[in-house]
């Protein structure tokens, strides 16, 4: 059974995907240990209290500094002992110690087709309205592996999105999830549950 932790800082609907993978049978050999969320006010946790799901807040604005929300980030994580953790729209930085210690056993959802609109700044609807203003026709959402840079790590799957005339930002973040980071995560994490991924050189196969 791959155990997981889902970490969040907002609306959860990746979560909520997750969830509703592992109730319906699409995601299996998989438990949710806990969510973790930046956020007390974060809808997210109120979706794992719906499910029976333990939902923790840690915010680095609860620490004296930086340092120590990291180790204490860490050691939190070191204490659930998780196989996986789940970036599921979490927008704070992931502790070079907790790379270290989850090494390739971190994996993130990101919200364009990375190497496009990604690393520092880029997160959430931001990213979309950076599509929108480059004018690019085809975006989409990326699952990969966390490393010691942002959105670097090796890319476990990517789904191509249309953008339309008259997008928004926010009518394109809904198409990006609705068409790609619901399927993408979900699929994701039922690959690694049932062993279908591996990591050579720096690049994910399946086998
Ligand atoms: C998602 O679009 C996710 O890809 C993005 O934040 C959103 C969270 O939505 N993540 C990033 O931008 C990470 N760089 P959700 O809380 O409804 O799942």
């Amino acid at each position: 059974m791959l155990k997981i932790v889902v970490c969040v800082s907002g609306g959860g609907t990746n979560l909520q995907a997750i969830i509703d993978a592992i109730e319906a049978g699409r995601i299996t050999n998989t438990e949710i240990l806990a969510v973790i969320s930046n956020n007390a006010g974060a809808k997210a946790l109120e979706r794992a209290k719906n499910h029976g799901i333990c939902g923790i807040c840690m915010s680095p604005k609860s620490y004296p500094d930086r340092e120590s929300f990291n180790q204490a980030f860490t050691d939190k994580m070191t204490e659930l002992a998780p196989d996986i953790v789940v970036l599921a729209g979490f927008l704070v930085r992931i502790p070079p110690q907790m790379v270290h210690a989850f090494s390739n056993r971190i994996i993130n959802i990101h919200p364009s087709l990375i190497p496009s609109f990604c690393g520092v700044g880029y997160y959430g609807l931001t990213v979309h309205e950076k599509a929108l203003e480059r004018g690019v026709k085809v975006t989409g959402a990326t699952v990969h592996f966390v490393n010691e840079g942002m959105d670097e790590g090796p890319i476990i799957a990517q789904k191509a999105v249309m953008i339309e005339q008259g997008d928004t930002p926010e009518i394109l973040q809904r198409r990006v999830m609705e068409q790609a980071e619901w399927i993408l995560l979900p699929q994701a994490i039922d690959d690694i549950a049932n062993g279908r991924l591996e990591i050579r050189d720096n690049h994910v196969y399946r086998c």
